[in-house]
Parts: structure tokens; sequence; C-alpha cells
């Protein structure tokens, strides 16, 4: 296997870009090796835009145009425990914390076999996202995603090596995903 360049925040404006998924933008080409997350891109993406319930980010490389990665990102609110509270330095009497949340994370398997980091730029750049929306429109304290086992169990690993942890209070009970938090600003 040859070895895989490494994109980071520093070097991978030399390879790609970042950008919204638009209508005009053609998506077909790109395949994960989950066919759920090639589908929601293909037919789902845009009419969650054109819906209000979800927008897309493309990370697009320079050379070809072609999509390399996307994520979906909506607006959440999380449940914490008393403890979780307390780890968090937030004790407030309201049940739900605001966050920002990523409904759908996928990497091209092309681009895979070429580099790594990009999932782990992606979250970054849903950081960013969420930091600008705090910085001038609302507050998000968190970052969520409800991570997707039923496809693969590795991707909590993924998740955690990014800073994730697991939610106590689980809002998938059947486990098919596991719902993980990631703290903004600790
Ligand atoms: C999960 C996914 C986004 C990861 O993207 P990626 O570009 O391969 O991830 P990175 O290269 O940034 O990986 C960061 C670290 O996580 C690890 N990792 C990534 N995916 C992993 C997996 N499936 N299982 C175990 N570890 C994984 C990497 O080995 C790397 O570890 P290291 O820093 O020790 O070298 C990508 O594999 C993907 O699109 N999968 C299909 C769709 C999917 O599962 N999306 C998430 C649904 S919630």
């Amino acid at each position: 296997m040859s070895i895989r360049l490494k994109i980071t925040t520093k070097n991978v404006r030399d390879y790609f870009f970042l950008e919204k998924l638009t209508p005009e933008k053609p998506s077909f080409l790109f395949k994960c090796s989950i066919e759920e997350y090639n589908d929601y891109l293909f037919h789902d993406a845009i009419r969650s835009l054109k819906d209000h319930i979800a927008k897309t980010w493309l990370l697009c490389e320079h050379k070809t145009g072609k999509i390399a990665a996307y994520m979906s990102l909506i607006m959440d609110a999380i449940k914490l425990s008393m403890t979780e509270k307390e780890l968090h330095g937030l004790n407030y009497p309201f049940k739900t914390i605001p966050a920002m949340k990523i409904a759908k994370l996928a990497v091209d398997g092309g681009f895979s076999e070429r580099y790594k980091g990009i999932g782990s730029f992606m979250i970054n750049a849903a950081i960013g996202k969420a930091f600008d929306c705090n910085e001038d429109y609302c507050a998000a304290r968190f970052l969520t995603v409800d991570a997707d086992i039923e496809h693969d169990k590795g991707v909590l690993v993924f998740y955690e090596k990014n800073g994730f942890t697991p939610n106590a209070e689980l809002s998938n009970k059947n486990r098919k995903t596991i719902s993980m938090r990631k703290d903004l600003y600790k």
C-alpha cells in the first residue's frame, strides 16, 4: 500500500477547498464505503438544504473539483446528567445545553486511499463553523454526533481520537448509534 499524505489544518488549502453544497454541484462521483451515505448526498442533501433541515459542506480537490468529503451540520441540544454538567462546569437548572451537530460525515474511498486525516479535518472545519456561530449569531457549547456503529463499530474510535465522549443520556437506546459530544470550550 502506498504511503498516504496526511492532511492537516496547515496543508489542507494546498490540495482542497471547502464550499457549500449547491444544486449545481455534481455529486454523483462521490463514493464512500456506506451506500446510505452516498444516497444521502445524491438524493437528500439538496432537499434538506432547501427545507432548512441540514446544511452540507463539501471538501473539494483543487485539481479536479471532485468531492473528497462532505459533512451536514444542524442545530442540536443535548441532555446531560448532573455529573456530566459538573464535569463541564455547567451548573444550570435547565435540562438541555445548546450544540451544533454533525448529522452526516463521509470521506470518499478513493481519497481515503491517498490521504489520511480528511475525516479529522472535517471535524475541525465543523468546530470552526461552531466558533463562527458563537462569535456572531447564537450559542453552541458542544459539537455532537450520533456515531453510526451499525455500519462500522470502529467509527467510535475515530470520534474518540477527535476528542468526543459518549453521552450518558443516549438518544438512541437500540445502540445503532452512540450519541457523543465534544466540549468546544474546554
Ligand atoms: C469515518 C471516516 C469519516 C473517517 O475518515 P478518515 O479520513 O479515514 O479519518 P482520519 O484519517 O482523520 O482518522 C483519524 C484517526 O481515526 C482512526 N480511524 C478513522 N476511521 C476509523 C475506523 N473506521 N475505525 C477505527 N479507527 C478509525 C484513524 O486510523 C486515525 O487514527 P490515528 O490518528 O491514530 O492515525 C471515514 O472512514 C468514512 O467516511 N467512513 C464512512 C462513513 C462513516 O462511517 N461516517 C461516520 C458516520 S457517524
